[in-house]
C-alpha cells in the first residue's frame, strides 16, 4: 500500500465534511478525496439494506481512485456497512461509531450514556453493541433526532428553533439520568455551542459532550501510524470534493461544514 495515496472519505452528502475538517488538522499532510452522495441523502431515514447498497457504491468509486483506506463518516452507513465493506474490499475500512463508543466509555463516570443520532443508527443499536465491548457496566440510552440534520443544513443552528427542538430530544435522556452525550451524527457538531447549552441546562453542568467526528479523526490518525500508513510529505495536503448532485448547492454549505475554504467540487456518477 502506497502511503502518499489519498485517504478516502465518504458520507451521505455534505455532514461528512465536519469529519473531513477534524482529518485536516489532525492530519495536515494527508491528501484526502471526499465524496458527498448527494443525490441520495439522507441515509437516515432509509433502511439498512438500502444504505449497505448505497455504501458499497460509495466505497467502489474511492478504491478505483487509488485511495489507501476508507474513512465511512457517516453514521448511519458505520452502523450497518462496516463488515460488509471490508469483505468486499481490500482496503482497510475506518468507521465513526466505534472511536465514538469509546470516548463516551472515557468521558462518563457514571456509565449511562445517551445517544442523539438518526432514526436508522438508533434503530441498528450500534452504539448500544460498540459500547459493550469496552465496558459490560455502561448502559446506552438512544434517541433518534432527525430534525437536527436539516436544521444544520439550513444552518439553523443558534436561537429559539433548535433550542426547542434540541429541548425535546434531551427529554427522554434527561429522564434517564445521562452523564455524557455523544453527537452521532455528522451534522450535529454544528450544532455543538446549542447542543451543549441546552445539555448543560437539563443533563447538568458536568454534562460531558463527544463529537464523534472528533474522535474518529483521532482514531484515523493512530491508526495510519500504527500501519505506518500515514503520509511522509512535509506540504499541506489536498482536498479533492465529489458529489453525486449539482455541485452549487453543496459548495455554498460546505464551508460552514468545513472551516476553511472549498474547492471546486465534481459531479460524478456512482
Ligand atoms: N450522515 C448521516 C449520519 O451521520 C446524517 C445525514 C443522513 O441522514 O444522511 O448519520
Amino acid at each position: 500500500m502506497n502511503r502518499d495515496a489519498p485517504l478516502g472519505v465518504f458520507d451521505s452528502g455534505l455532514g461528512g465534511l465536519t469529519v473531513v475538517h477534524a482529518l485536516r488538522q489532525i492530519l495536515p499532510h494527508e491528501n484526502i478525496v471526499y465524496l458527498g452522495d448527494t443525490a441520495r441523502v439522507p441515509y437516515g431515514t432509509k433502511g439498512a439494506a438500502t444504505v449497505v447498497r448505497y455504501a458499497l457504491g460509495c466505497t467502489r468509486h474511492l478504491v478505483d481512485r487509488g485511495v489507501k483506506a476508507v474513512v465511512i463518516a457517516c453514521n448511519t452507513v458505520s452502523a450497518v456497512a462496516p463488515e460488509r465493506l471490508r469483505i468486499d474490499f481490500d482496503v482497510p475500512v475506518l468507521g465513526v461509531i466505534d472511536p465514538g463508543a469509546r470516548a463516551a466509555v472515557d468521558a462518563s463516570t457514571t456509565g449511562r450514556i445517551g445517544v442523539l443520532a438518526t432514526t436508522g443508527t438508533v434503530a441498528s443499536g450500534a452504539y448500544a453493541r460498540a459500547v459493550q465491548q469496552y465496558s459490560t457496566r455502561a448502559e446506552v440510552i438512544s434517541q433518534a433526532a432527525p430534525l437536527l440534520v436539516p436544521l444544520a443544513e439550513e444552518g439553523w443552528t443558534e436561537g429559539e428553533v433548535p433550542n426547542l427542538i434540541i429541548d425535546r430530544y434531551l427529554l427522554p435522556l434527561k429522564e434517564a439520568n445521562v452523564d455524557t452525550l455523544v453527537l452521532g451524527c455528522t451534522h450535529y457538531p454544528l450544532l455543538k455551542h446549542a447542543i451543549e447549552a441546552r445539555a448543560r441546562l437539563h443533563l447538568g453542568p458536568s454534562v460531558k459532550i463527544v463529537d464523534s467526528a472528533q474522535s474518529a479523526a483521532l482514531d484515523v490518525a493512530a491508526f495510519l501510524r500504527e500501519r505506518r500508513l500515514h503520509s511522509t510529505r512535509t506540504e499541506a495536503g489536498s482536498l479533492e470534493l465529489r458529489v453525486t448532485d449539482l455541485p452549487a448547492a453543496f459548495m455554498t454549505i460546505a464551508g460552514r461544514f468545513l472551516g476553511e475554504s472549498v474547492p471546486e467540487a465534481e459531479q460524478v456518477d456512482l
